[in-house]
């Protein structure tokens, strides 16, 4: 069984994603953190995030491996690194091009065969895995959203999370492929106003019956 949560930045995807996971007994594909590694490589590395060839080059050399809830490159989990400023800067750059995301979708696929998985990104619903049984399209007002991220981590200044995060709205649901879309028959749940458990016993509530 596949459950798709999809939403925009900040919304509490990846922290619902993993309770749920938890809860249902099911592994977690966090999707963003695929992406996340790959400019964290292309930073080492140097690798312009404008430039498709070389980065769909510099994914042929290394091995990028989803785990549940995080992501190994060469076998090394990378952390703290998938969520710097920096990598924050350059994540939807890496992710628009049309080949990084159909190498993307093959990993994703080829992680999730014969697994139940809770995964959570933009285009789990709508491409990654369209006959999903579950689909959700997790959102929150922009300002919850930036204040959830500014106190998640810690330090930064609110309205520059608010800036980033709606400029990295903006990019993901501009691109052509794998643009940021509510997935048809998706079930919206707004979570300006509830708790992440309350997120999660709604989620758990419409699973259930086709678990
Ligand atoms: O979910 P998270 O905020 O960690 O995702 C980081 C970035 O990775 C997104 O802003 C988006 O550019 C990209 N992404 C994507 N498709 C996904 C998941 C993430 O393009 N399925």
């Amino acid at each position: 069984m596949k459950i798709a949560i999809d939403g925009p930045a900040g919304a509490g995807k990846s922290t619902v994603a993993t309770a749920l996971a938890r809860r249902l007994g099911f592994v977690h594909l966090d999707s963003g953190a695929l992406y996340r590694a790959l400019a964290v490589m292309a930073l080492r590395q140097a690798v312009d995030p404008a430039s498709e060839r070389d980065l769909v080059h510099l994914l042929g050399t290394v091995q990028l491996t989803p785990l549940p809830d995080g992501v190994a490159v060469d076998g090394l989990e990378l952390d703290q690194e998938l969520r710097t400023p920096a990598v924050d800067a350059v994540v939807s750059k890496v992710a628009q091009h049309p080949a990084v995301r159909a190498a993307m979708v093959q990993i994703q696929r080829q992680w999730g065969q014969g697994r139940d998985v809770v995964a959570d990104g933009r285009d789990i619903g709508t491409v990654v895995w369209p006959d999903a049984e579950v689909k959700i399209f997790l959102t929150a007002s922009l300002a919850a959203r930036a204040d959830r991220r500014a106190t998640e981590q810690g330090g930064l200044e609110r309205l520059q999370v608010e800036q980033e995060i709606a400029r990295r709205d903006e990019k993901d649901s501009d691109r052509p492929v794998g643009p940021l879309r509510v997935a048809p028959h998706a079930v919206v749940v707004d979570t300006t106003a509830l708790t992440v458990e309350e997120v999660v016993d709604r989620l758990v509530n419409i699973v259930r019956p086709l678990a």
